[in-house]
């Protein structure tokens, strides 16, 4: 395979959930890189219907506490995934709205650009969302998808074997 085909491959491979993070905190100026990702994101007719509260390690005891597990508390960022489904494309034909898919988007492309750049990022979606709001003051016409977690990981990303479902499972050609 053609080395810069590789190199893309191989960052989906490295790719895993991170739950343990050490010390180090995430440069400046790859932070501003990775952020980036999520402003450049593509979103249905181009709305953007999202916002993001970025916590880092300081003054976050209080949010710490809402966390379940011991390692998410140690990451050195947390970023709280909001939606503005008012902004967001409705599909017409059945009222669908695509906030939450837009905001996972944006968050796909920079947890991409955390592996990249040598970071593991954890989703959580466990959380009570109406707690976050009041801790963070997030107003009320957003809504909190998720949180990602981000530092540098205890042990490095490698190529790891996934519990997946097979191709057959899950690709349907022509029809169901
Ligand atoms: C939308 C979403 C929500 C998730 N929520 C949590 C969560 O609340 N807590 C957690 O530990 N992991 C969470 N995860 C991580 C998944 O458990 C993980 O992606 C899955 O087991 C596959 O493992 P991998 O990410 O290492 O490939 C979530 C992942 C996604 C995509």
């Amino acid at each position: 395979m053609d080395e810069k085909l590789k190199i893309f491959y191989d960052l989906f491979d490295r790719r895993r959930s991170v739950r343990e993070f050490d010390d180090r905190e995430i440069e400046h100026d790859k932070l501003k890189r990775i952020l980036e990702r999520l402003r450049r994101a593509q979103s249905a007719a181009n709305r953007q219907p999202w916002h993001f509260v970025l916590l880092d390690r300081k003054g976050r005891e209080e949010f710490n506490a809402l966390l379940t597990r011991e390692g998410f508390r140690n990451a050195p960022l947390i970023i709280v995934a909001c939606a503005e489904p008012e902004r967001a494309w409705v599909r017409k034909s059945d009222g669908k709205n695509y906030a939450w898919v837009d905001v996972t988007i944006a968050l796909t492309e920079m947890v991409g650009a955390a592996t990249a750049e040598g970071l593991g990022t954890c989703w959580i979606a466990s959380i009570d969302p109406e707690t976050i709001r009041n801790v963070l003051s997030i107003p009320g016409d957003m809504e909190i998808v998720g949180l990602i977690v981000m530092g540098y990981p205890k042990t490095p990303l490698d190529k790891v074997d996934k519990d997946r479902k097979t191709l057959e499972e899950i690709i349907h050609y022509g029809r169901w």
